[in-house]
């Protein structure tokens, strides 16, 4: 019998398309090498779709089936890891409910994620109420499942610090904890959420495969700027769209000199290949304009293609099979509504209103 507990982990995402090569290393990566070692949860956020998106339920509804086929494409095994969708778990909106009383409304405010994303989805103040809740329910997601780690992307930073203050403050005004011990304490002096700690993947912020803005940024990779690889994308794709990547403007032909710095193309080679040999001998022959951008591009489709392709074979067979995944999922619910569920009652004893 296996008498160790294996520390949990909880991460997600909101379905709001496909996930791309972004995803896949800002964090995918990880949880596929995590879930040997983890307890794992993976959330698919559908509520939180909804509050940029509240007229697009179809979308909304297909996107949560293709989050799940990218997960078993990408290696995630249902064997070994819960996937299952937020709006089937009722105690995190019971938990999003308490847990709002304990954050000033100012607070929410002036968290960095909210505002960037109300300057970068041009939401002016058009934005729905839910829309300020979704921190909060984010926190609800991640402690009813009272994780130990949650492996993010940079831009969630500012939710996990938000998690880890509600969990302090929970465990002080209503567990007693003493609010000045060390975070790893929490739980050891009777508090009941641990404080979970954020995993940032091995590349913060992927570029995009499209041309760098006017004042030369490169713009991180992302569906909704048309600049994605998806791991659902065909080999045609992956090799139409490498071969558009932006490399050295200043080139004009395979004999000119070239720059490997800030060069789109060299940094998918620096993220992607894994001869680092090859890397580094072919990076020397482009600044000395002898090799061609075309050949550095078609050794990069040659990569992505024996990443991707893998990829989008488990993907495809599961697809084959809705109901299977369907099926998956509702296996998934039951799982986190055990564990949810547990986290309410002890929640609201806490609370002191159990009646
Ligand atoms: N907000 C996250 C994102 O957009 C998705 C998410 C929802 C999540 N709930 C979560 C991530 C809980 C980690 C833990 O990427």
């Amino acid at each position: 019998m296996n008498t160790i507990q294996r520390q949990r982990l909880l991460t997600g995402d909101t379905p709001t398309g496909k996930l791309h090569l972004g995803h896949w290393v800002g964090s995918l990566e990880n949880r596929v090498k995590l879930q040997e070692e983890y307890d794992c949860y993976f959330i698919i956020a559908n509520i939180h779709a909804f509050t940029t998106r509240a007229t697009q339920a179809e979308d909304i509804r297909q996107s949560v089936i293709d989050i799940t086929l990218d997960y078993l494409g990408a290696g995630i095994d249902p064997k070994k890891s819960t996937i299952f969708v937020q709006s089937e778990i009722p105690a995190i909106a019971e938990l999003t409910y308490f847990f709002s009383m304990l954050v000033p409304y100012a607070e929410l405010m002036r968290n960095p994620t909210i505002k960037d994303e109300i300057r970068d989805k041009n939401l002016g103040d058009s934005y729905p109420f839910g829309f300020l809740l979704y921190p909060i329910g984010q926190i609800a997601d991640i402690l009813a499942f009272r994780p130990d780690l949650v492996p993010v992307g940079e831009d969630q930073l500012p939710h996990l610090e938000l998690t880890r203050f509600i969990a302090r403050k929970f465990n002080h005004v209503y567990c007693g904890v003493d609010s000045h011990i060390n975070d790893e304490e929490y739980v050891k002096a009777g508090g009941l959420f641990p404080l979970p700690k954020p995993l940032i993947g091995r590349i913060k912020r992927l570029i995009g495969t499209g041309a760098p803005t006017a004042d030369g940024r490169l713009l991180k990779m992302s569906k909704s700027l048309n600049n994605a690889i998806f791991l659902s994308d065909d080999n045609d794709s992956i090799q139409r769209k490498v071969m558009k990547i932006y490399t050295d403007p200043n080139r004009l032909k395979p004999t000119d000199k070239g720059t490997t710095e800030n060069n789109p193309l060299w940094i998918f080679h620096d993220v992607f290949n894994t001869d680092s040999q090859w890397v580094e001998e072919a990076k020397a022959l482009y600044r000395a304009g002898e090799i061609g951008d075309v050949a550095c591009k078609k050794r990069l489709v040659d990569i992505l293609v024996a990443l991707i392709s893998p990829m989008r074979e488990r993907r495809e067979y599961y697809a084959n099979d809705i109901g299977g995944i369907l099926r998956l999922l509702q296996e998934g619910n039951a799982k986190a509504n055990a564990q949810a569920e547990i986290t309410l009652g002890m929640a609201k004893e806490a609370l002191k209103q159990t009646f």
